[in-house]
């Protein structure tokens, strides 16, 4: 949510700023900045309403200097305009800043500064930070004395850059509760609030903590807390391919990610899966045998897709350890007091690692005295920081805003860590191995599956301009439809809505017409009699039913079917969910939509 990037060194900074900025569009795409200084040189800055090409477009050849920030925005504090956008400068135009995360108390700073004689330009809360650091300012004041100065009377969570006219010679970053990474170079020195914008300048790398700030130079680096207590901080190798961060030659990173699936899945399995014990080897857990066998319950935590995704992982959980356990919004669990139990063990879910209302639900959690396991994607992410132990997927960068491949590797995790329990409580060997040659055979099938994207397009392209969709599935299956319906409305913006097959009776059957299709998840395990019931009381209604199945059913149930790959039945709905994500992306495309950066979205919300 927001990007920042920043550079300092002897080269212009300008193009490292465009290009990074464009790199983190997919955090945030409403408005984009840039302010350049240098020796003598005073503030330049150039903001713009809409995207980072339109910023490019706006800022002239002669706009040049040695130390630079950047930024690009999706509101929280005021409409997206041309004021509104980051950096934010103060009155006498010397201090530039751009700030990820919200100032809680901005309003009542606001009318402080103003009694004092600053006047705002802007609605954002930002804008309070850099009055605030000019009002610290002064003779022989240091840059990152004003901006301690200043942070310390600011509520809320942030991610900063600043820089100085006045001490172009250092830029001062510094973070509470949203990422700022380092990046070194040679002789040169660049930071960001995400890795994607550095790696390729740099794979030498140090990410903040939370209430550390860092005063950049071209020749280095110093950090210390809000305190003014020096801390030291070892740089870290960024492992991701760089390709990783380009479309190489697909129309988009979604369609790109959704392919990449198979290799994604293999890297989640890979060394973690035990032939001769038919079971799971998760050394991140940070849990012995004896202390998994005393949990009692598992509560998952996570937002959006990563909650969906937890829901798989709580059947897979129960079917296969037998353990109660259920997967609830971390954005809700947060808010209602809930009761901490000891032999319960609490799972958070989040690809970016960053995601506000899952940090905070983490630390609600720990604050009572409960363990926390993270499923996590981004390696030294906050959330990952913050659990006692966990499961890295190594899906690889996720850029579209739209979660796929992270997604599946989370419910892989998932299948891995229920193995895991199964195999400590009481699943038994025969079982063990089945749910073992299961996870071996998802990367081939789910490249058979992929393998199908010009048939699920034709599909998708006669299903797209339908007034809106229902997706149905039952027990194993309703959180797929409740991802298949999530991923179609955020990326195609047709109103999608999944509903228990079994509940349709009790109410939405009410909606079944022409107009109004439904997608239906009719894998043959135990349930599939009911769920031809329930596809031929749709049918009665003159509804549509695209059904993604194993067989296909009677052409009298279903209107088109999507065949897939059958696997073990409790891993079967991974298998059912890809051609959901192929369905809601070719839609989007044949709807001419923003596939990769949906209206109204950010790829991670590091805002309550
Ligand atoms: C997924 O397609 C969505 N963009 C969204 O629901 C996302 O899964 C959610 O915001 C959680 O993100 P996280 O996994 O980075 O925590």
């Amino acid at each position: 949510m927001c990007g920042i990037v920043a550079y300092i060194g002897p080269k212009d900074a300008t193009p490292f700023l465009l290009e990074g900025l464009q790199r983190l569009e997919y955090r945030g795409y409403d408005s984009a900045g840039v302010a350049v200084t240098g020796k003598g040189a005073g503030l330049k800055v150039r903001k713009t309403k809409g995207r980072v090409a339109d910023l490019a477009a706006a800022v002239p050849a002669r706009f040049k200097g040695s130390t630079g920030i950047g930024h690009t925005r999706w509101a929280t504090h005021g409409e997206p305009s041309d004021a509104n956008a980051h950096p934010h400068l103060d009155n006498a135009g010397r201090f530039a800043v751009v700030h990820n995360g919200i100032i809680e108390n901005a309003d009542q700073l606001r009318v402080r500064l103003t009694a004092e004689g600053a006047v705002f330009s802007s609605e954002t809360d930002t804008e309070v930070l850099v009055h605030l650091i000019a009002a610290h300012s002064g003779e022989g004041v240091e840059l990152e004395e004003a901006v301690r100065a200043a942070l310390k009377l600011v509520v809320g969570t942030y991610g900063i850059a600043v820089v100085d006219a006045e001490q172009p010679d250092r830029i001062v970053v510094a973070r509470n509760g949203s990422p700022i990474v380092l990046g070194l170079g040679e002789k040169e020195m660049f930071a960001a609030s995400d890795v994607a914008a550095l790696v390729r300048y740099t794979r030498q790398v140090v990410h903040l903590e939370d209430g550390e700030l860092a005063v950049v130079r071209a020749d280095g680096f110093r950090t210390f807390t809000e305190d003014a207590r020096p801390t030291t901080r070892q740089p870290s190798t960024v492992d991701w391919e760089i390709d990783s961060y380009d479309t190489a030659g697909h129309a988009h990173f979604l369609i790109k990610e959704i392919h990449e699936q198979p290799s994604a899945v293999e890297r989640t399995l890979s060394g973690r899966l035990d032939e001769r014990f038919a079971t799971a080897h998760l050394g991140g857990l940070n849990m012995d045998a004896r202390e998994l066998r005393d949990i009692r319950r598992v509560k998952i935590i996570g937002c959006g897709s990563a909650y969906y995704a937890g829901q798989m992982g709580a059947q897979l959980i129960e079917e296969l350890a037998r353990i109660p356990a259920d997967s609830e919004p971390a954005s809700e669990f947060r808010y209602r007091n809930p009761v901490i139990e000891a032999d319960t063990l609490y799972v958070a879910v989040s690809q970016s690692g960053e995601t506000y209302d899952t940090l905070a639900a983490v630390q609600e959690v720990k604050r009572k005295g409960g363990r926390v396991l993270g499923v996590v994607n981004t390696v030294g992410s906050a959330i990952a920081r913050a659990c006692d132990g966990g499961i890295y997927l190594h899906a690889g960068p996720e850029i579209s805003v739209a979660s796929t491949k992270a997604f599946t590797s989370t419910v892989v995790a998932f299948a891995l860590l229920a193995l895991h329990f199964g195999r400590i409580n009481d699943l038994s060997p025969a079982d063990g191995r089945r749910i073992v040659e299961g996870l071996k055979a998802l990367p081939g099938q789910i490249r058979e599956i992929v393998e199908k994207d010009k048939e699920i397009a034709e599909l998708a392209a006669e299903y797209a301009d339908c007034e809106g969709m229902m997706f149905i599935g039952r027990v194993r299956g309703y959180p797929v439809a409740r991802e298949g319906a999530q991923k179609l409305k955020e990326i195609s913006y047709v109103h999608a809505e999944a509903y228990p097959a079994s509940e349709l009776k009790h109410g939405p059957l009410a909606l079944i017409s022409p107009e109004l299709p439904t997608v239906a998840l009719v894998p043959d395990d135990e349930l599939l009699d009911k769920n031809l019931t329930t596809l031929g009381e749709i049918r009665a209604r003159a509804g549509r039913v695209l059904a993604i199945a194993h067989t296909a059913p009677d052409p009298k149930l279903a209107t088109h079917t999507l065949l897939v790959p059958r696997n073990e039945p409790e891993l079967d709905p991974l298998l059912l969910n890809i051609p959901l994500q192929l369905f809601a992306y070719h839609a989007a495309v044949a709807l001419q939509r923003d596939v990769d950066k949906p209206r109204n979205l950010a790829k991670s919300v590091t805002v309550e």
